[in-house]
């Protein structure tokens, strides 16, 4: 051999030099699939094991190569494995220790498969598990919000359209809209996860193998629902990674709209919530100061997730059938968006837990800004049998008499009313107040506590 570094051990037969710096830089992916160790070896195992009950490989080459793997699983979790950029990814660095441990039969293991449906499986696996990660905290999220809109079912507040006070709602009403938002953030992952559960090991480099293999065992070994049914397919798809970026986005989406929300209520000008010292931080040079951090960052994180939607959607964009390198791209984008989204769903769900809504100030600003001016329009319409436009128009001009003379409707006199229709009577008053306002919205999904209470009575069994 010359000076030049040896070549690859695995897959060198043919080169007579190893690999420059910069190609082994660009090369290796050990720095982070070595996050899927457990899933590479445990994909292995299943492999090992129905080679061996196909008769393709020996029980004994079997069972050494079973045993030998849990002892690189556990050098591995023990943190001080000699990982090696040389031996570039995850797959050899296993295979390559398997071989110092038990030798000879270590060079069977991969028999009937390739890298390219071994790095399918581990990764369908590792993505699998985020899959159940993201389902068990969107429903710990969804528990929180209910809390919430439980303990607050008759707290009135603004409701906002062009974030101008409209009408008065609920807080629990408000709580229950994201609880609707995040259940299909669950469904989705839910549906995503049924789909992607096709077991691509066996599908070998691209074309299938010769050996009589049994995809159906190593199929069922991983937990997998069958085994793909197309073998350049299997090697190709990344559908399941794209449609967990999907959701992950879209979920990142609601976390990061009800992000903005608390940022705007916990403010001195709104002061609409109190969030606890526990998701808070302080300011190193105003001593005054108590800042939503974790809101922020909760509403930041989105532009990672869909950054890595982006990013793995131009990767495969233009991808010809079936491997390319390309595709080893695609683990640091749903690693990272994975991370980003199991934390922003637990500080969102410890700061709806530990948050306090402030009554008074909802209730004063949810009787601001002529909220209840369309209740004003229904009497007309319900008690005087004005036409609904015609009702809104007096209403408008009522709206401007309280302007004018900076009162609230409520506070309007009844000659003042009468003086844009003669036919209102005092009556019309109590349908004015923030309370009664809300409670007269009982049509099905309404902001009137009971229908809210309905809902809520609804998703607690549903969550249980
Ligand atoms: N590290 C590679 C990846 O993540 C494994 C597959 C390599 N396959 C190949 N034909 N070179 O995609």
């Amino acid at each position: 051999m010359s000076d030049k570094k040896s070549s690859n051990a695995m897959w060198g037969g043919r080169f007579a030099a190893g690999p420059d710096a910069i190609m082994e830089a660009i090369n290796a992916s050990i720095d982070f699939d070595k996050r899927m160790a457990r899933q590479d070896i445990e994909g292995s195992r299943a492999h090992a094991a129905m080679l061996a009950a196909r008769g393709i490989i020996t029980d004994s080459d079997a069972s050494a190569i079973r045993e030998g793997l849990l002892t690189v699983l556990s050098e591995i979790e023990s943190g001080d494995f000699p990982f090696s950029k040389a031996l570039e990814d995850i797959h050899m660095n296993v295979e390559s220790r398997l071989t110092d441990l038990i030798g000879e039969p270590a060079g069977r293991l991969h028999t009937g498969r390739s890298r390219n449906d071994q790095v399918a499986t581990d990764f369908k696996l590792w993505t699998r598990d985020q899959f159940d990660a993201a389902i068990e905290g969107i429903a710990a999220l969804m528990k929180a919000l209910v809390e919430q809109a439980e303990a607050g079912a008759d707290i009135v507040m603004p409701g906002f359209t062009h974030l101008q006070v409209a009408q008065p709602v609920t807080w629990g009403h408000h709580m229950m809209a994201y609880v609707e938002m995040f259940a299909r953030d669950k469904s989705r992952m839910e549906d995503a996860r049924a789909r992607m559960n096709e077991s691509p090991l066996g599908a070998a480099a691209l074309a299938g193998t010769a050996y009589p293999i049994d995809r159906h065992m190593t199929a069922e070994a991983l937990g997998f629902d069958r085994p793909a049914a197309n073998s350049l397919d299997a090697v190709s798809d990344r559908d399941f990674a794209l449609e967990f970026l999907s959701s992950a986005s879209i979920c990142a989406t609601h976390l990061s709209r009800f992000a903005e929300e608390l940022v705007i209520w916990s403010s001195a000008q709104f002061r609409f919530v109190v969030l606890s010292d526990r998701f808070s931080t302080g300011s190193s040079i105003m001593p005054q100061k108590k800042n939503p951090d974790a809101a922020e960052l909760i509403r930041a994180k989105v532009g990672r997730i869909n950054g890595s939607l982006i990013a793995l959607l131009t990767i495969m964009k233009g991808l010809p059938l079936a491997y390319s390198k390309d595709m080893q791209e695609d683990k640091e984008q749903v690693f990272d968006a994975a991370d980003s989204l199991m934390l922003a769903l637990a500080a969102m769900t410890g700061m709806v837990g530990d948050m306090k809504p402030v009554e008074d100030s909802l209730r004063v600003a949810a009787a601001s800004g002529f909220s209840t001016a369309t209740d004003l329009a229904d009497w007309l319409v319900r008690e005087l049998n004005l036409p609904f436009r015609e009702a809104h128009h007096a209403t408008g001009a009522l709206v401007r008499i309280a302007e004018d003379s900076g009162c609230d409707l409520l506070e309007l006199s009844l000659e003042t009313m009468q003086s844009v229709n003669p036919a209102i009577t005092s009556s019309v008053f109590s349908v004015l107040g923030v309370d009664n306002s809300v409670a007269s919205r009982a049509s099905y999904g309404g902001t009137a506590p009971d229908q809210v209470r309905m809902q809520i009575e609804r998703w607690k069994g549903e969550l249980a």
